[in-house]
């Protein structure tokens, strides 16, 4: 396990709220999600190997907020060092490699290199002040497709249950905390909210970081959003009871033909939604889209300790011989996906790669 930087403010010293990251005097705070919700800290980050630890560790996570953390990276690595193009390939790969599912981070960077590519003349103070900025509007940038995603969402979802309130079912944390604000599939839960479509939030607890019971639960609290926290098993009975009438979820990849891969156990909620008739969504900006692959097939799938598995609250469960199996995501099939909901519009079913390659090309 890699270091975590040490240096650790509180919430006294955060502008307003609890945001999952933020600049400050030339610094990069990160929210330590992992003392959530009992504490609320922040960790100091001064460079970008701070940030990459962070992203490793799960401090911080969630593919747009992963992507957006790159951006910082990237910035203080330009504050820090010479602009040479050499190293700066190295830092990418570097980065590139702390999760390898979640397509935004990539995503980002290519941006950060084309800017380079276009500024490699600059002097150094210039460079960093450039990637800074770049870094801030990455943040904003994703605030506003997370709202605007929320409300398409919100619109169609209307649309398709004739205004009724809805029991929605959702899992990991797709929320604020996942994001520079307002969220994916929690940004269409808050839109509907505003609308007062939402009768019940099912939230899946979600082994084993417990991002649901952790974090979708504190942000439904701070929204006053009734929900409920379930085991991850419990969902299918819920909908056998008709307790659920859709479930939205977030994505780490699109493939170019819609397949999705997002938090290991989305796939059997996908299936299972299919088997009980009831529509399974996903909300993600079109910067989770990978447009260099044709399938879910060529997604990687991220495997993590099996510490992380076997060990609870520093205590093994498991005899300590048996080995555990942690993937940290799975991959829904575009024929189990009932919409995609993006920035740009929603995508209904049938998704095809014809459909999906028009997101780009309209
Ligand atoms: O392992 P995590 O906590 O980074 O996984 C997060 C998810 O699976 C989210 O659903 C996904 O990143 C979309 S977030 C808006």
């Amino acid at each position: 396990m890699k270091r975590v930087p040490e240096q650790i403010v509180s919430l006294k010293d955060v502008p307003g709220k609890t945001l999952p990251s933020f600049w400050k005097d030339d610094k990069y705070y990160v929210l330590d999600q992992l003392l959530l919700p009992e504490n609320i800290k922040y960790i100091e980050c001064l460079t970008p190997e701070d940030i990459a630890d962070t992203i490793i560790n799960m401090n911080l996570r969630g593919a747009p907020l992963i992507g957006a953390a790159g951006s910082a990276a990237v910035a203080l690595f330009f504050k820090n060092s010479v602009p040479e193009e050499s190293s700066f390939k190295d830092l990418l790969k570097m980065l590139v490699s702390t999760r390898p599912t979640a397509v935004n981070l990539q995503n980002v960077l290519e941006e950060t290199m084309t800017l380079f590519n276009k500024n490699a003349g600059l002097p150094s103070e210039e460079i960093y002040s450039l990637f800074r900025n770049f870094s801030e509007f990455v943040h904003e940038r994703d605030k506003e497709r997370n709202f605007k995603m929320g409300e398409n969402g919100a619109v169609f979802l209307q649309s398709l249950f004739n205004g009724k309130k809805l029991k929605i079912l959702t899992h990991c944390n797709a929320g604020a905390l996942a994001t520079c604000g307002y969220g994916t599939a929690l940004g269409v839960i808050r839109s509907l909210n505003r609308r007062n479509l939402i009768e019940h939030v099912w939230v899946d607890e979600t082994r084993p970081y417990l991002q649901g019971a952790r974090l979708t639960a504190f942000e439904m609290v701070s929204e006053n959003i009734p929900h409920t926290v379930i085991t991850d098993s419990t969902a299918a009975w819920l909908m056998h009871e008709k307790k659920i009438d859709a479930v939205i979820t977030g994505a780490d990849r699109v493939a170019m033909n819609g397949d999705l891969a997002n938090k290991i156990g989305t796939y059997s909620l996908a299936v299972n939604a299919h088997h009980h008739g009831i529509p399974f969504l996903a909300a993600m900006p079109l910067e989770t889209f990978d447009r260099n692959i044709p399938d879910g097939g060529s997604i990687v799938i991220e495997e993590r300790s099996d510490e992380e598995l076997l060990v609870f609250n520093g205590k093994r469960i498991s005899p300590v011989t048996s080995k555990g199996l942690h993937l940290g995501f799975d991959v829904v099939p575009a024929s189990l996906v009932a919409a995609l909901i993006t920035e740009k519009k929603v995508l209904k079913k049938s998704i095809t790669k014809e459909t999906v390659a028009g997101l780009f090309n309209e």
